[in-house]
């Protein structure tokens, strides 16, 4: 049985919406023709979503529109490709963009939306463990540009989110920590029962046991929903999901994005976890807790030694959180618990992380 969270967005324009969790893609599908009927309905995916996936949507009352698999395909080019083929197909204001597949498909398909003719409403069905707990929900949709990804986007909200949790029976192993270190993250920063729920589980929810999933999936929700509530456009309190990412963005770009997301977020999350302990926020026994979870679903928390502390630290300057020479970061205070805007020079870091 599927459940829904409501994401409350009242501005001077109602941007709420429902996030529908433990549906089928069949389902999703009847309710989405009968909730647009009279739009023409656009799905766009990526050749691997489309190969497990497509013959559902198979269907005369959906235009297929599929992009190459991978982060590539997050630029301008497919872009304008994907412009050009909804014109070609003579979309109007009143069609719908479906967005099929992982992150890299919900920022795409998200981003087109956002400026197709001023702006058409789209859905999101996220397809991999990453994209159901985190990149499908809030509005942030974008492509990359050749000097540094995601500078090119805008805050543009879905009118509703499916998440079929049995997508995720397919997804490939490597891509499943990518999620892992995302929900994780969930717990160490804003819920300490989430956190047990994952040390006590792991066997399970390695095994990708449906329940199991579906109840993490609903709960890291649920958190983003509150922490979007409060600060849709990334002002403040949203700045809390960037626990592991200053350092974790660092260890990706040094590394030419050979690293993994995931594996990079493990790594910065125990980094920016050191950084706290070293600057009296927590106890020592957190380092330990985080680092012995995120090793129990397989992913690292030792940042290569073939990076140096300097080059590490030189990299966390071209981040997006850079105010005034220093590096905001946010930092835990406990299990469960962070901080937000921590300010820090590159000298004091590079003392406290050279303990
Ligand atoms: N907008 C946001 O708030 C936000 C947040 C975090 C990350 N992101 C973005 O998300 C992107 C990464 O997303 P991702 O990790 O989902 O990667 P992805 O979209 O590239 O998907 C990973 C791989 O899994 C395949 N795949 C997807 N679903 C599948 C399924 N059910 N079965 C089999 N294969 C499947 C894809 O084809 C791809 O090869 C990055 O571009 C990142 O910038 C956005």
């Amino acid at each position: 049985m599927s459940s829904t969270v409501r994401v409350h967005l009242k501005g001077v324009v109602d941007n709420s919406y429902d996030i529908v969790i433990g549906t089928s893609l069949r389902q999703a599908l009847r309710d989405i023709a009968n909730d647009f009927r009279d739009a023409s309905k656009f799905i766009i995916t990526d050749s691997n979503v489309k190969s497990h996936y497509g013959g559902i949507f198979n269907n005369k009352l959906f235009r297929i529109l599929t992009v190459p698999a991978g982060e590539r395909s997050k630029d301008r080019k497919t872009k304008e490709y994907l412009e050009d083929r909804l014109l070609s197909l003579r979309a109007d204001r009143n069609s719908l963009i479906i967005a099929l597949g992982g992150g890299v498909i919900g920022d795409l398909a998200g981003f087109v939306a956002a400026t197709f003719m001023r702006g058409i409403p789209y859905i999101q069905i996220p397809t991999t463990l990453l994209a159901q707990v985190d990149s499908s929900i809030g509005g942030k949709v974008a492509i990359n540009h050749p000097l540094g990804k995601n500078l090119i986007g805008a805050f543009y909200q879905p009118k509703k989110v499916y998440i079929d949790t049995g997508t995720l029976k397919t997804l490939p192993e490597k891509e499943f920590p990518n999620g892992m270190a995302e929900v994780i993250k969930y717990g160490a920063i804003l819920d300490i029962q989430l956190f047990n729920f994952l040390e006590k589980n792991h066997k399970q929810i390695l095994k990708r046991d449906r329940s199991s999933l579906t109840r993490i999936i609903k709960r890291c929700c649920q958190l983003k929903k509150m922490i979007v509530h409060q600060d849709e456009r990334e002002t403040g309190l949203r700045r809390i999901l960037n626990f592991g990412h200053t350092v974790g963005h660092a260890i990706e770009a040094l590394s030419n994005y050979r690293i993994g997301h995931g594996e990079a977020i493990a790594m910065g999350m125990v980094a920016e976890a050191k950084l706290s302990y070293a600057l009296g926020m927590i106890n020592y026994d957190d380092i330990t807790r985080l680092s012995r979870l995120l090793q129990a679903y397989g992913l690292p928390i030792t940042i290569p030694s073939r990076f140096t502390l300097k080059q590490l630290l030189r990299a966390t300057l071209h981040d997006k959180k850079i105010k005034q020479g220093t590096v905001q970061y946010t930092l835990l205070e406990k299990i469960g618990k962070a901080k937000v805007g921590v300010q820090l020079t590159l000298k004091e870091v590079e003392q406290h992380l050279n303990r």
